[in-house]
């Protein structure tokens, strides 16, 4: 369907001129401006793409007024509470829940993805022994195009396919060795008998020196957050990932830098920023100061874990994370933990303060992912590292659903020039 926008140009003497509206299933039409500089010489201004559409995709949609989030058309809710994490990573590849045969394939496949390249087992020793994991992460997965090179066809579909089964097998293989490097532990290979995040904890916590169950309690609560992770349409990683896929380079460079743009405080890296917030605050009789601090324009502390460029009412992941935050701290750790209090306590006094209430900021799924991953002893430095590995198939299904668009040309952003006007070199020796 068209509708007709007349776009007046007041200091041209047309009347204006007429732009098609391209209509979405659900959510807000936009107008397409694709010719608009070709037809008019105008550009559009959008710093930050706060009312821009990069593309158009099936994958995720999100409605931030409603607190809503579905993948593939299942709200997040139903998700959380239904399915395993590797039915979603089917749902967000494929487009469809898998039946149990697919399931079982799927997994099957994956599950035979997760070993490296044992070359690749000396890279993680290049790194110095106390290396953020996210820098080893980065470097790793961006590497991986030296070792996979007979699936980097990028124009055949079953060369993206079985890079993206790859990636998404053997990132949690990465991030765990990650981990060891950190703590100086042998990297524990993958165990083939257990899921995907039974798998990982494995990997992450098992040694050589004794026998290692991963705790049901702890697989439960991972796979829920890997679920709530998996994918956020067009976020600040995933639109990364979208435009150095746009220059037809391959997929394991692409989601390295869509690793890369994740670990920002501001994006993926606020989970972290959020446990140190927390500690720092240190105590409820100090979240006044704070509150103060995000408040003051001057300063730049900001309440991390509060606020979403779509979200204007709650993020619904947050308020799922809420409830099995305080199922692990029961079963897993103290009650008491005095962080989670001490969350629960700020989230209280900011949602009372004009504020947060005017500027609509909310706890965001970061707010409360760190209390998690504190209480099943995964170290704050590996909390974005978690992240990574869930929002890989997040970006990796949009890499896919662009790659194959025949219409798909590089992503090429104009701007508007604020620089001196031309003017003529002057030599060395003029100049004063
Ligand atoms: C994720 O995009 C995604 O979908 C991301 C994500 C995903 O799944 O991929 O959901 C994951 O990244 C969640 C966000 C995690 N980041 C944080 O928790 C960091 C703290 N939050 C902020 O930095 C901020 O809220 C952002 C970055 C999340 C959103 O920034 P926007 O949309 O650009 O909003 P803004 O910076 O323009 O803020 C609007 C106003 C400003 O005040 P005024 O200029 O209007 O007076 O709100 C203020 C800001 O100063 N503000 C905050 C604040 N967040 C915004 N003030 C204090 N503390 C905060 N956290």
């Amino acid at each position: 369907m068209t509708a007709k926008y007349q776009l007046i140009q007041k200091d041209r003497e047309q009347e204006g001129i007429d732009l098609d509206v391209i209509q979405p299933v659900v959510g807000p039409p936009a107008v397409d401006v694709t010719r608009l500089y070709r037809d008019q010489g105008l550009l559009t201004y959008d710093p930050g793409f706060m009312s821009t559409a990069s593309c158009q995709s099936s994958i995720t949609y999100i409605d931030g007024e409603a607190g809503v989030l579905e993948y593939r058309g299942y709200p997040i809710e139903q998700l959380a509470k239904e399915a395993d994490y590797l039915e979603v990573v089917f749902l967000l590849l494929y487009g469809e829940l898998p039946n149990r045969t697919q399931l079982h394939e799927f997994d099957d496949i994956i599950t035979h993805h997760t070993m490296l390249n044992e070359r690749l087992k000396e890279f993680f020793g290049g790194f110095h022994y106390d290396a953020h994991p996210m820098a080893i992460m980065v470097g790793v997965v961006g590497s991986l195009s030296a070792f996979y090179h007979d699936s980097l066809d990028i124009n055949s579909p079953r060369h993206r396919e079985i890079s993206a089964h790859r990636l998404i097998a053997k990132i949690p293989t990465i991030a765990a060795a990650s981990y060891k490097h950190n703590v100086g532990e042998p990297i524990v290979y993958p165990d083939n008998e257990l899921s995907y995040c039974g798998n990982l904890l494995h990997m992450m916590f098992a040694t050589p020196c004794e026998p290692y169950h991963p705790n049901p309690i702890a697989v439960e609560a991972m796979n829920l957050l890997f679920i709530l992770h998996a994918d956020h349409e067009q976020n600040a990683s995933t639109s990364t990932v979208r435009l150095a896929g746009s220059s037809l380079a391959n997929p394991f460079a692409c989601i390295a830098a869509g690793i890369a743009s994740l670990w920002g405080p501001a994006h993926g890296g606020a989970n972290e920023a959020v446990l140190e917030m927390l500690t720092e605050i240190g105590d409820v009789s100090n979240i006044d100061k704070y509150i103060a601090k995000a408040k003051d324009k001057n300063d730049p502390f900001r309440l991390m874990g509060f606020g979403h460029r779509v979200y204007k009412n709650y993020d619904p992941r947050a308020n799922i994370l809420r409830e099995m935050c305080k199922k692990v701290l029961t079963e897993l750790a103290d009650n008491n933990n005095p962080l989670f209090e001490l969350a629960l306590k700020l989230e209280e006094i900011a949602l009372e303060d004009e504020y947060f209430v005017k500027r609509k900021l909310y706890p965001n799924v970061d707010f409360y992912s760190g209390i998690i991953y504190r209480a099943l002893n995964i170290p704050n430095n590996m909390f974005t590292v978690m992240f990574a590995i869930a929002r890989t198939v997040g970006w990796v299904s949009h890499w896919m659903e662009m790659m194959s668009d025949p219409l798909q040309r590089i992503g090429r952003p104009r701007q508007v020039y604020t620089g001196p006007p031309r003017r003529d070199f002057v030599s060395l020796n003029r100049r004063s």
